[in-house]
């Protein structure tokens, strides 16, 4: 890292030994067809049990103020279940998560209200990361122009649901990079804009590291965790393979999935 000794960094995200369990309810081992709920619906047998599907077994890692980590894996592998555990909005099987700071998750699904325009909700947005009106007020310009949305005319005044999927995801990032995060997590937000707007995001990410906060980064775009991160940590099939430098971690996974 180069900064600091290791004895003076400042861990943000301690994850000791994770393990994350869905239970899917109504999902058992019956097929889902009408018949069969009718067959068991007439037989009086019960419905199917809950079943569980374990995501996430056994994650550690530490990571630290100041530090941009790259999450990298194959579909399905846990990235975004691992996101939404740090966030607190997964609770843990067994091990658990120690956070310094309030973690934002910035997903693709970050709650936007699509009947509301795109003012309405940088402003909502603004206040629920807890800012004063006054700074809404004083940031809301910049959240505007850095997004971009109205580029091609006003837009902002229209409401979300009349947006492309891309100009959703920038105003959605646009407004959680307005603040200093403590803990950013990023799940694929730069994978929808164009080019010219994930060169901005990416810089943004790095400002945002240099106001000291920590970012995670999850993208299947190697080249955006490369620019981006400069530590990555690679997981498959809920397991850590690989916790390392971006260059070695990315080049291993590259190697991995052209055999
Ligand atoms: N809400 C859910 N209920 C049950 N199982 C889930 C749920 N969300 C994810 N899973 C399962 O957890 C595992 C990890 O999923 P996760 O979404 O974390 O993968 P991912 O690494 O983010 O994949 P991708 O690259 O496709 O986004 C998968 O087996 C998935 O089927
Ligand atoms: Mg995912």
């Amino acid at each position: 890292m180069g900064q600091a000794t290791s004895d003076t960094r400042v861990p943000t995200v301690v994850a000791d030994d994770v393990h994350i369990v869905y239970k899917v309810h109504g999902a058992g081992a019956g097929k889902g067809s009408a018949t069969s709920a009718l067959s068991r619906i007439v037989s009086r047998r019960k419905s199917p049990a809950i079943r569980e599907v374990h995501a996430v077994r056994g994650i550690s890692f530490t990571a630290y103020k100041g530090e941009a980590v790259g999450l990298i894996g194959s579909n399905g592998s846990g990235k975004s279940t691992m996101l939404a555990a740090i966030a607190g909005l997964l609770p843990t099987e067994r091990g658990g998560i120690y956070t310094n700071g309030q973690p934002s998750l910035l997903g693709v699904n970050a709650a936007l209200m699509n009947d509301l325009t795109g003012e309405r909700n940088v402003v909502l947005g603004c206040l629920a990361m807890g800012m004063s009106p006054a700074e809404v007020k004083a940031r809301y310009q910049d959240i505007v122009d850095f997004s971009g949305i109205n580029e091609k005319g006003d837009f902002i005044s229209l409401p979300m649901r009349t947006y492309s999927s891309g100009m959703a995801a920038r105003l959605r990032f646009s407004i959680a990079a307005a603040k200093t995060h403590d803990v950013l997590l990023i799940d694929e937000a730069l994978a929808t804009g164009d080019q010219r707007f994930q060169r901005r995001s990416e810089a943004r990410i790095r400002e945002l590291r240099k106001e000291a906060g920590t970012v995670f980064l999850v993208s299947h775009n190697n080249n955006a965790i490369r620019d981006t991160c400069e530590r990555t940590i690679w997981i498959e099939k809920g397991e850590l393979i690989m916790d390392g430098h971006t260059d070695e971690v990315v080049r291993a996974y590259e190697k991995h999935n052209q055999g």
